[in-house]
């Protein structure tokens, strides 16, 4: 059996997937830098466990070097993802992540013809961010071919985890991201709102710089991407106010604070929430005359994120993905998240 290490398995995503990954078969090897809560979670599962952290390359490759795909589930991504990628280039093995900043995949594209020189495979965003959107703005380019605007969105009401809110945080300081005639454009958090129909009537949306800006545009071509996401009034406001306090923001004592508060909800969302949550995705593209419309529906978001990121792993594992950076769809088309946790179909609408 092809060696899985699930770096970060103690965090509250690495948990739910080290658990699922086990109930699949797949034994995987849990690691992070916290020696005592991987022997503890190693016990529980009855696995193998390796303690190092990110500080030395030549250490983190070596840890690597019987490992044939690592899962990175330790973020923010910014402060894990190059050097995990780093050792992986050095010690041939495969990378996956649940990552969802922009910039994390950016950087980790930028390095494809390097993965492609040492036979490794580069897979980020495999989590809610970018697995179902990508399938369905890849989706939504076979229906309508030759188009120019993409708009994707998602809703869902789970409780973030403490890790989706540090990242959060970690990422506020850059304020929003579109995809403008190809290029990556910062703007303002919540530049853009509009009115989405997400599958259970109208709700306000603003835009958000989640990954799929960057992933959905290495699948589809499609040169403009706007990302969405529900959000209530109160989101709308703290996100204005945000572009005047974002300066302040950027200061480290008042980041500190926010983590130390977002510390509070350290358990994350509970198994109850987790199976009573669902998450509705919308996309829309336009080449100026026609525009068509998809939706998805999915399971709870933490759900969601585990059951892709393994269906990926799983094809990784097993060899079936070319070296170099992939994206979800570009890689195994816009099927591949139906049969993934409750992803049905794609419900359409428009002509095309
Ligand atoms: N793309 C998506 O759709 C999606 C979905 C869900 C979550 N996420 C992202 O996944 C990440 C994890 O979320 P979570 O809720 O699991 O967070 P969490 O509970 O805070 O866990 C984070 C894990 O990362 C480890 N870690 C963080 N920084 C590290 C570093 N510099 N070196 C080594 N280990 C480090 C932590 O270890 P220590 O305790 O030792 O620090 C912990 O094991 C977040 O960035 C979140 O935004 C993305």
């Amino acid at each position: 059996m092809a060696t899985l290490l699930i770096y970060g398995s103690y965090g509250y995503n690495g948990r739910l997937i080290a658990g699922e990954a086990t109930d699949r078969g797949l034994e995987p090897i849990l690691a992070g830098r916290d020696g005592e809560a991987l022997a503890e979670q190693a016990a529980d599962l009855g696995l193998e466990h390796r303690r190092f952290d990110l500080s030395d390359p030549a250490v983190v490759a070596e840890e690597l070097s019987d490992v044939d795909c690592v899962l990175n589930c330790a973020g923010p991504f910014s402060n894990t993802a190059d050097e995990l990628v780093e050792a992986c280039l050095e010690s041939g093995t495969d990378y996956v992540d649940i990552t969802g900043e922009i910039p994390v995949i950016e950087r980790i594209r930028r390095r494809s013809d390097e993965a492609e020189d040492a036979g490794i495979t580069l897979f980020p965003a495999t989590g809610l961010s970018s697995v179902p959107m990508d399938c369905l703005a890849a989706h939504l380019a076979e229906r309508l071919p030759g188009a120019t605007h993409l708009a994707l969105g998602a809703e869902t009401f789970r409780p973030p985890s403490v890790g989706s809110i540090t990242t959060l945080l970690e990422g506020l300081e850059d304020g929003g991201a579109i995809r403008d005639e190809g290029r990556l454009v910062h703007v303002p958090a919540g530049w853009k709102s509009r009115r989405i129909d997400f599958g259970r009537g109208t709700r306000p949306a603003v835009t958000m710089p989640l990954g799929d800006v960057s992933t959905s545009y290495y699948t589809t071509g499609v040169p403009n991407v706007e990302v969405y996401v529900f959000a209530p009034p109160p989101t709308r406001l703290a996100l204005r106010a945000h572009r005047y306090v974002a300066p302040l923001l950027a200061t480290g004592p008042v980041r500190e604070g926010l983590k130390r508060v977002a510390q509070v909800a350290r358990e994350g969302p509970s198994e109850r929430a987790r199976e009573r949550g669902s998450t509705y995705f919308w996309g829309e593209a336009s080449d100026g005359d026609e525009r068509v419309v998809s939706r998805l529906r999915m399971s709870d978001p933490y759900v969601v994120t585990g059951a892709c990121a393994l269906a990926v792993t799983e094809r990784v594992l097993d060899g079936e993905v070319s070296p170099g950076y992939r994206t979800p769809a570009g890689e195994f088309g816009p099927e591949f998240v139906l049969g993934i946790d409750e992803a049905a179909g794609f419900f359409d609408e428009g002509t095309p």
